[in-house]
């Protein structure tokens, strides 16, 4: 059985842990780090996975996922470049970071797989994207494929893709929370009680994404057939479109992208 390390269990990686126990793996072929000692305990105590040190992640694993930030892989490749070898698959969460930076800081050869997830993973409902580095082989790939599978869907993209899917699917739930808030914001301006409101809001969030993914139907379609000649949904889109909202969409999601590059862009250069 594989052996998987989550180097980083805050939100994504913990959902990871769990998604992994859920689907069937047991406890004993997970292990995390954790920098704080009380978030490690915490972990063990919920799950009985072991927390350990870097180093004893990097001898006893067979894949290493990497979940810290961003900002936070400096010391992480350092702790890994004494210890890992091309025995060792390396999983990347991290927004903007590129299969170049693992190759060229840890040993020749090394296997690496950049990965864009989303955090619907706690519900067994995430959009994770994958792409091979140079040394990924179609073999770690379906072992990556088969490890997400277990916590939503899985797609592969090239690499130069990941900023767009970070923009994309990596922050998309955010914008549909946001959007959910503002709904049940004017359910409020309308008099309804909060808890009436989220109620609606929410479960026409449910409803609607199953309509998109079980019709497989184009959304213009779907919302053509909300907006009946004269009927009340047409005057809520002319105000949608009065407002710009389309357009700000797309200048938000260009944002996350220029935001993802822009992260990456520190290790872009041979260092
Ligand atoms: N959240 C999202 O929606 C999302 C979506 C797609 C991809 N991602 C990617 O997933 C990664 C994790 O994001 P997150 O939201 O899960 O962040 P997070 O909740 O802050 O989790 C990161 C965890 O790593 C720990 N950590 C930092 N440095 C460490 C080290 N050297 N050794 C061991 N543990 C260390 C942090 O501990 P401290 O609390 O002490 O800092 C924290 O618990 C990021 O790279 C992000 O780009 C996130």
């Amino acid at each position: 059985m594989t052996t998987i390390a989550v180097l980083g269990a805050g939100k994504i990686g913990e959902a990871l842990l769990s998604g992994l126990l859920n689907s069937g793996r047991g406890a004993g072929d997970l292990l995390f780090t954790e920098r704080h000692p009380d978030r490690s305990a915490e972990l063990t105590a919920r799950y009985g996975i072991a927390g350990v040190e870097p180093a004893e992640a990097a001898k006893r694993a067979d894949v290493l996922v990497v979940a810290v930030k961003p900002q936070d892989i400096e010391p992480v490749l350092t702790e890994l470049a004494p210890v890992v070898g091309p025995e060792t698959l390396i999983v990347s969460l991290c927004a903007g970071l590129p299969t170049s930076l693992y190759e060229r800081r840890l040993a020749e050869g090394v296997p690496v797989v950049r990965v864009m997830p989303n955090t619907p993973m706690v519900v067994g409902e995430a959009m994770s994207a994958i792409s091979p580095g140079s040394h990924a082989t179609p073999a770690h790939l379906a072992l990556v494929r088969e490890m997400l599978s277990s916590v939503g869907e899985v797609i592969e993209v090239p690499e130069s893709q990941q900023d767009a899917v970070t923009a994309l699917s990596g922050s998309g739930p955010a914008y549909f929370f946001f959007l959910v808030e503002a709904m049940i914001d004017a359910g409020i301006l309308l008099g309804l009680p909060r808890a009436v409101a989220e109620k609606l809001i929410i479960q026409s969030a449910v409803g609607a994404a199953k309509m998109l993914a079980e019709t497989a139907e184009h959304p213009v379609i779907l919302r053509e057939a909300v907006t009946s000649p004269a009927g009340t949904t047409i005057n809520a889109i002319r105000e949608l479109e009065k407002h710009g909202v389309r357009a700000a969409l797309l200048a938000a999601i260009e944002a996350a992208r220029d935001r993802s590059v822009e992260l990456g862009k520190p290790h872009d250069s041979a260092s």
